[in-house]
């Protein structure tokens, strides 16, 4: 079976490391769309001009399968992509909600959700999972770590002053959802600032 994963940048790359751990395809076609990355900051037409974009492209490929590695496109353009596309087409939105119930047992768990400007605003991640029960949840746009992690940057001095700056005062969640392919890259560094007392779902 052919693959196609697709994601604004290097960020996808953490679901195709995740693939080839599991041996679940025989190809794998990788798009990053790193002349237009970050998406995250953009608005929601042309997050779907982009994303029609890509599906353009694996059109030239054959594939059986989109994986949409990308939190903002999952949010914001994926009926659009189903609807044009020949293959299927899947998202990272639902899959992190089914991580996080199978992680939580406590529906009051203060869960945190880490994503781009455009996924916190799209309330993707918040309205499914209070469809779920849980209760205690809370967002935060983090769209400065997408830079620091196509930089490389994935520990040091500028990554912990933007968490400082995103994280001051916070107490350590029960939960952290990396709400951005990009984030798992930066997970270490994430968790370590909360002293490894949050669960990490991604
Ligand atoms: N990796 C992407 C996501 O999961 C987007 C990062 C960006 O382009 O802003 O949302």
């Amino acid at each position: 079976m052919k693959v196609g994963v697709f994601d604004s940048g290097v960020g996808g790359l953490t679901v195709v490391k995740s693939l080839l751990e599991h041996r679940l395809f025989d190809e794998i076609i990788y798009y990053g769309d790193t002349a237009r990355v970050p998406y995250g900051v953009k608005d929601q037409n042309t997050i779907i001009r982009y994303a029609l974009e890509a599906v353009e492209f694996f059109k030239n490929f054959d594939i059986d399968l989109l994986i949409v590695a990308c939190n903002t496109v999952s949010a914001y353009a994926l009926n659009e992509m189903k609807a044009q596309a020949p293959f299927d087409v899947i998202g990272v939105v639902e899959p992190g909600i089914l991580a996080t119930k199978n992680t939580l047992s406590d529906p009051n768990a203060d869960i945190l959700i880490l994503g781009t400007k455009a996924t916190v605003a799209s309330k993707a991640y918040e309205t499914l999972l209070q469809a779920h029960g849980f209760t205690n949840v809370s967002a935060k746009a983090t769209g400065l770590f997408v830079p620091i992690v196509e930089e490389g940057l994935y520990e040091g001095a500028v990554l912990e002053s933007t968490m400082k700056h995103y994280f001051n005062n916070r107490t350590s969640p029960d939960a952290i959802i990396l709400g951005c392919t990009h984030f798992p890259l930066i997970a270490e560094s994430i968790s370590a600032y909360f002293n490894n007392k949050s669960h990490l779902i991604h």
